[in-house]
């Protein structure tokens, strides 16, 4: 069978992307690529900095500058890779609410999105990725031999994050986690540079009643029926 080299994996927040880009990168032994983790890296650093998430020029120059690495693990506490910004090791801290609760803004200034999806690119076009966010299908990598796009129902998804937050302790309502959620739903959803919604070439998945396993399966029968269409695709 044929393989697609580069798999794009949009869908908004906790729809199950970064479990199944995981396991799907494990399983072809690709890289798995988290762009989120970029806007996250720039929002935590515009929170400790004290900029203002409304100064659009300060978070450009911010995104364009920042000190940003992206390791495999260094920890062996359930952490999919490192992050760096400037040497310190801020894997965990950005998964916090107050970054929850930004980034959706800052990630929605045109100067942030430019400079951050030209480093996307730049590792995408390398190929054997799995590449996951909002936009990769549609702006980062439309190239991408196989697209999907995950999506569940807003309360099931913040059910599944508010249980990531409270097994890592964090003190949040389940109230909270869904209205943060709704909120950045609207944002990249209604963003005008691009706006979080599947590539017209994307296969579409609804995970609501599907478990992790379920989801898996699904797409590898589903990549396996597009690399038959398209037997072009590098194997
Ligand atoms: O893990 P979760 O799905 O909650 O979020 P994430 O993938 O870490 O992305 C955090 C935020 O970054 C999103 O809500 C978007 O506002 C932004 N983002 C984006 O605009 N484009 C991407 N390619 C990836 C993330």
């Amino acid at each position: 069978m044929g393989r697609p080299l580069r798999i794009a994996i949009d869908g908004p927040a906790a729809s199950g992307k970064s479990t199944l880009a995981q396991r799907l990168a494990a399983y072809l032994g690709y890289a798995y690529i988290d762009t989120g983790v970029m806007y996250r890296a720039v929002t935590w650093a515009a929170l400790q900095r004290g900029i203002p998430v409304t100064d659009e020029n300060a978070l450009t120059r911010l995104a364009e500058t920042l000190d940003l690495d992206i390791l495999p693990p260094t920890e062996a506490d359930g952490r999919p890779y490192t992050v760096l910004v400037e040497g310190v090791d801020i894997t965990w801290a950005l998964r916090s609410p107050e970054v929850d609760a930004a980034v959706s803004q800052v990630s929605a200034y045109p100067g942030v999105r430019r400079a951050l999806t030209q480093r996307q690119r730049q590792i995408g076009l390398r190929g054997r990725v799995v590449m996951v966010g909002r936009d990769i299908g549609t702006v980062v990598l439309p190239e991408a031999d196989f697209k999907l796009y995950l999506d569940a129902d807003l309360k099931t998804r913040a059910w599944r994050r508010y249980r990531e937050l409270q097994d890592r302790g964090e003190a949040v309502s389940f109230e909270e986690v869904l209205e943060t959620m709704r909120q950045r739903d609207a944002l990249d959803q209604g963003r005008e540079v691009a706006p979080l919604r599947p590539a017209p070439d994307a296969v579409v998945l609804d995970t609501t009643a599907m478990d992790i396993e379920e989801v898996f399966q699904r797409v590898l029968a589903l990549m396996e029926a597009r690399c038959r269409e398209t037997p072009h695709v590098a194997g």
